[in-house]
């Protein structure tokens, strides 16, 4: 049997449910396919269960593409004040974490019901467990999708199946083959805001320190973020590395100031002045974690009491401290990645629409493009307002 429609959507995740709002409220006729048992899982695990929805900062700099100026146009025709105002009509409360981060107050599950009611309201059609067997382009016109269940056509086909992260959820890359299929081009694409991994070397040197949680500014190049850092049995972990991992290429090295806003070397030399029998650890043990303390006067290299230590003995210190160089060996991979960098190609993509150039009515929207947004908020936004310009598009 084929079934008929003016856009089918491929993907029942942030993206697609949001283009099939648009475009349902525009009076579209919209089916969305999803090989899922249940649309928007990548929403429901969200930010810890309360999905961070969308960062009241959003802006282009945020975001990391071959083309930084694509996604200008998407983000600033649906913003994350448009977002919020959808969640103030459902009713959803929800909060301010940090650094403009909004969360729900109680559970992710309350976005994922609010996307549903709305794609019910214009009387959007979800299709679940359904397999896509082919597709294909209608010489005529159009598109034809196979599916484990039926044949659809429609006027328009919008790809929404996300990147690779987590394939144990039924991450594909699938957009990538589709992407391909028609001709349009793809940046390679690779794990982002995912913990890094060491070496058994630098491990067993740093194994003392797993569990710790720090205040850090982490830097690559020019691009430095000031979040905490965890120390992990494999590696590094926490939101400042996952923010610098999106920037960071295998080879390359990371600088660690952690403690960034305390004046480490000054309450050395304070303590040195009140209580010269004190030992470093006890002294640094004041402002940092007991365990970190210590590794850090074992990794300076220096013994006895600060009344004992010059002024260099003190900047040594304090170095060991803030001025950390590491080369990360790899990292988790998409097994934890958050997100996907890279993927298909915006020169190949209309910035206000996300219609591929050369083939009119086929779209790509979300996560399968290549625009990545850091950690806090802004990977939703970017799912929010490109499928917004797809809905309003098709
Ligand atoms: P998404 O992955 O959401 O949806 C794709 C859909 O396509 C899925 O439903 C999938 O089943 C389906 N699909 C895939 N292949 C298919 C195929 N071959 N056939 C049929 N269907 C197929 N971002 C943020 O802004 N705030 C946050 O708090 C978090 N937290 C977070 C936690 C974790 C653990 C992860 C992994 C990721 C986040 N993110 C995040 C990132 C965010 O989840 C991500 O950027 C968006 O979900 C991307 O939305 P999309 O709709 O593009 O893809």
């Amino acid at each position: 049997m084929t079934e008929k429609c003016n856009v089918l959507i491929l993907g029942a995740g942030a993206a697609g449910m949001m283009c099939a709002i648009r475009a349902g409220q525009r009076g579209r006729s919209v089916i969305i396919l999803d090989h899922a048992k249940a649309p928007g899982e990548k929403i429901r695990i969200s930010g810890g269960g309360r999905c961070n929805f969308t960062n009241v900062h959003a802006a282009p700099k945020n975001y990391l593409s071959n083309n930084p100026h694509f996604a200008k146009s998407a983000l600033a025709r649906y913003t994350p004040r448009d977002f919020i105002v959808l969640v103030e009509k459902h009713r959803i409360a929800f909060h301010e974490k940090t650094l403009g981060q909004l969360f729900c107050d109680d559970s992710a599950k309350d976005i994922i019901r609010m996307l549903l009611a709305e794609m019910q309201a214009v009387g959007a059609k979800l299709k679940l467990q359904t397999d896509i067997t082919l597709v294909e382009a209608i010489p005529t016109g159009g598109f034809r999708v196979s599916t484990s269940a039926d044949v659809i056509e429609a006027d328009s086909l919008v790809l929404a199946t996300g990147g690779k992260s987590i394939p144990k959820m039924g991450a594909t890359g699938f957009a990538y083959r589709i992407a391909e299929q028609f001709g349009l081009g793809i940046i390679e694409t690779r794990p982002g805001l995912v913990p890094l991994t060491l070496e058994p070397t630098q491990l067993e040197k740093l194994s003392a320190l797993s569990g710790i949680a720090v205040p850090a500014e982490i830097s690559h190049g020019k691009t430095s973020f000031n979040e905490a850092l965890l120390f992990t049995h494999r590696g590094l972990s926490g939101p400042s590395i996952l923010q610098i991992s999106s920037y960071w290429r295998e080879g390359d090295e990371v600088r660690l100031k952690m403690e960034p806003d305390l004046d480490i070397l000054g309450h050395l030399k304070a303590a040195k002045k009140t209580n010269g029998r004190q030992s470093p650890q006890t002294a640094l043990g004041e402002i940092l974690p007991k365990r970190l303390a210590q590794h850090v006067v074992e990794r300076a290299g220096v013994t006895g009491n600060l009344g004992d230590m010059s002024d260099k003995t003190l900047s040594t210190l304090t170095a060991a401290v803030q001025e950390w160089s590491i080369k990360p060996s790899g990292s988790e991979g998409y097994r934890t990645a958050e997100v996907t960098l890279g993927g298909v190609d915006t020169t190949d993509l209309d910035s206000k629409s996300m219609q591929a150039k050369t083939i009119p009515g086929l779209y790509f929207i979300g996560e399968c493009v290549d625009v990545t947004g850091w950690l806090g908020g802004y990977n939703f936004q970017w799912a929010w307002a490109s499928g917004h310009a797809a809905g309003e598009s098709v």
